[in-house]
């Protein structure tokens, strides 16, 4: 319920006075029990907790899964996923054990370089960048050398900087366009720290070179921060077999009606956006839900992926297939920008927990087992598309969620399961079907 005036002060509050205030807000005949029943058992645990983000309340429990014999490279993953959905974890599992007869999953890092912009107006001529980015280049190296040393010692850094003019913007707009190896750090923190400081020597360097004529030395900064487009930072996951090896039990159909129907289905995503978004989403099931159990940013990953899927101008499919000289070959790409060190993954339990699981892997291989797992779920959900149907298996799942918020009790859920094995479950049906049980 929307609160009648403008609240001051909240985040000054104590957590209990601010569940208070929420309570009251929605009605004091509820529970002071509503949201503390989420706080979690350990103090220690709760502080962690209360201390990535503000104004935390509560605690918002999500499903922690895991999907087994993700075989990617030949190494067998068991990969934690956070999702809510039913039957993505279902059938990223069903998925990696039909693969995993098959040689599993193949992936490798195409490229792993992350970027950064400084936006700045500046009034001089664009012709005279190329003169001047050397010297400009080096001062800003040196100048942030002290920022860039530990960085620099496990193999990253600052890989190159373009000057470029966007008269479209301003007449006078300019950017550093800096590209950065961040290693196994997602790098958020280590970008916009170098940009900062490259904004404030480059408004140095400007006010004094020898190099500048009096005209050319105003400039003002913008703004200094990181791109969440990575189209340099990618990877690639992709399963091979022979045609004759892709019989899918229960289907109905044989390997080649399967290979062909499933290679068009791909192709419609590759040409209509409207299915294009929804095959992607498939995709982003798997990858969301590792990205997440990993203490992952996955608005970055998710706002970097649906750009590079339009980078043609057209939304398309991340996913393709190809059928030729008797082989299945289906392939992913798609940029993630991953950390295995820093942010959340280690401070969040079970983020923590969920890299141990992994094998505490370098980013690039995180990289690997996330395209994999998002390969998994788009394989997965195109076999049920073209075969079945996504419904049998889905709603399967979906009983579980009804029977709960009907509040069926153990036997009921048994008797339930059994009777929908072959029926259309709906809310309407499990409802009638529980009542038929009672009387
Ligand atoms: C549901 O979360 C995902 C699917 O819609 C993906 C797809 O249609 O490919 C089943």
């Amino acid at each position: 319920m929307p609160h009648p005036s403008l609240i001051n002060g909240f985040s000054k509050l104590t957590k209990a006075q601010q569940r208070r205030l929420i309570y009251d807000s929605i009605g004091s005949d509820l529970n002071n029990e509503q949201l503390s029943q989420f706080d979690v058992a350990s103090e220690q645990l709760q502080q962690t907790m209360d201390n990535f983000s503000e104004n935390t309340v509560a605690n918002f429990p999500l499903p922690f899964g895991v999907a087994p014999n993700v075989l990617v490279n030949g190494r067998n993953y068991l990969v934690p996923m956070v999702i809510e959905e039913s039957s993505v974890v279902a059938a990223a599992s069903s998925a990696a054990k039909f693969w995993f007869s098959r040689g599993g999953f193949q992936a490798e890092v195409v490229a792993a370089e992350k970027l950064g912009q400084l936006h700045f107006r500046w009034n001089g001529k664009p012709e005279r960048r190329a003169a001047l980015l050397p010297r400009l280049e080096a001062r800003l190296r040196q100048s942030t050398a002290h920022l860039t040393e530990r960085m620099e010692a496990r193999g990253g850094g600052v890989l190159g900087l373009t000057w470029k003019h966007l008269p479209a913007v301003a007449p006078d707009y300019y950017q550093l366009l800096v590209s950065f190896n961040t290693q196994d750090s997602m790098g958020a923190n280590f970008i916009n720290t170098i940009l900062e400081e490259y904004g404030n020597q480059l408004t140095k360097w400007i006010a004094c070179s020898t190099d500048l004529s009096d005209d050319e030395r105003e400039v003002e900064i913008i703004m200094a921060i990181l791109s969440n487009y990575t189209p340099n930072c990618i990877v690639r996951a992709w399963v091979m077999a022979d045609i004759e090896a892709m019989q899918v039990a229960g289907s109905g159909i044989d390997a080649h009606e399967f290979s062909r129907k499933f290679e068009l289905a791909v192709k419609i995503a590759t040409e209509d956006p409207y299915r294009a978004v929804t095959h992607n989403k498939g995709i982003m099931n798997g990858v969301d839900a590792v990205v997440l159990a990993t203490g992952n940013d996955f608005r970055a990953v998710e706002a970097s992926v649906n750009a590079y899927a339009a980078r043609d101008g057209q939304y398309r499919s991340l996913s393709r297939c190809e059928i030729s000289t008797g082989q299945f070959l289906f392939e992913l790409s798609l940029p993630l920008a991953l950390g295995t060190v820093g942010g959340l993954t280690k401070l969040h339990p079970l983020a923590n927990f969920s890299l141990d699981l992994l094998g505490r892997p370098k980013a690039t291989e995180l990289m690997e087992i996330v395209a994999a797992t998002g390969l998994a779920q788009n394989f997965a959900a195109l076999r049920s598309l073209v075969t079945t149907g996504i419904q049998k298996g889905h709603m399967k799942m979906h009983l579980q969620n009804i029977l709960q918020s009907l509040d069926a009790n153990e036997c009921q859920r048994r008797e339930a399961v059994s009777h929908f094995a072959e029926r259309t479950v709906s809310h309407h049906a499990v409802k009638a079907f529980l009542n038929a049980s009672k009387e």
